[in-house]
């Protein structure tokens, strides 16, 4: 899969995707991931990539031009026939979810557009961006830790990017549940021991433990998933049974 992240500061995106997990997939060639300078495109001769708000107000607005022919280059350099999926960056969009990542992931192109100061000029976020992405309800100084977010949360559903094939599908959030406590050696670490069941080498049984451990963190830590959790996985009459014994 390859990311084409359209920014002003291309350094903040290549000096945080350069390292561990992702920096490893990347020199693996399972992704790329080209971060794309938009001043480089400017038309301007003094190099600006900003202007005032029509109708006046605080701050400068990124103009048109120079992302439209970033985005343009972008869309040339790779040689596609037609446009990839444009996610823009921006606090007025939908929160992104795994649910999102999963999708995006099934793209081969994908490409990430960065906005600074007051935003981008409408008239060219009409014309190529197909999907608003919002990382949070709060405001970030631009759009460079939010595509680094969607970056790092896509490529890892990406196959070949994560070494365990499972570990992508089974942790936090799979199934609107959180993950289960995990323990590592030594067995007992300041006077407090790993639970018995985890060292029995029952697999049903731990299994079991850790379904229960994922449903008892979500209901406490994120009532809101569990809820969602609970409406999609009905208990059955058999169940009820069991479980009032
Ligand atoms: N740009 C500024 N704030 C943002 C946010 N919360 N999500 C995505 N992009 C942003």
């Amino acid at each position: 899969m390859h990311f084409h992240i359209l920014t002003l500061f291309p350094e903040m995106i290549t000096q945080a995707l350069n390292t561990s997990i992702i920096g490893r997939a990347v020199q693996r060639g399972c992704i790329s991931i080209d971060a794309v300078n938009i001043r480089d495109y400017t038309a301007d001769r003094h190099n600006k990539t900003d202007d005032y708000p029509y109708g006046g107000g605080a701050g400068m607005v990124m103009q048109a031009q120079p992302v439209y022919d970033a985005w343009k280059a972008v869309l040339q350099g790779a040689a596609l026939p037609r446009p990839p999926r444009t996610v823009y960056l921006t606090p007025q969009a939908p929160v992104f979810t795994q649910d999102m990542a999963k999708e995006l992931a099934q793209e081969e192109h994908l490409i990430l557009l960065c906005g600074h100061y007051e935003g981008i000029d409408e008239r060219v976020l009409e014309e190529i961006v197909t999907d608003y992405v919002s990382i949070g309800d709060y405001v970030l100084t631009g759009g460079e830790l939010a595509a680094m977010v969607v970056t790092d949360a896509v490529a890892r559903m990406v196959p070949g990017v994560l070494s365990n094939a499972l570990s992508g599908s089974t942790e936090s959030l799979e199934g609107n549940l959180l993950e289960y406590p995990q323990y590592t050696r030594p067995e007992i670490w300041n006077g407090k021991a790993v639970p018995s069941i985890l060292l029995s080498g029952d697999h049903a049984k731990v299994d079991a433990w850790r379904l229960e451990m994922a449903k008892e963190r979500t209901r406490q830590r994120r009532p809101d998933l569990y809820a969602i959790y609970e409406r999609t996985h009905p208990v059955t009459e058999k169940k009820k049974k069991v479980r009032e014994r």
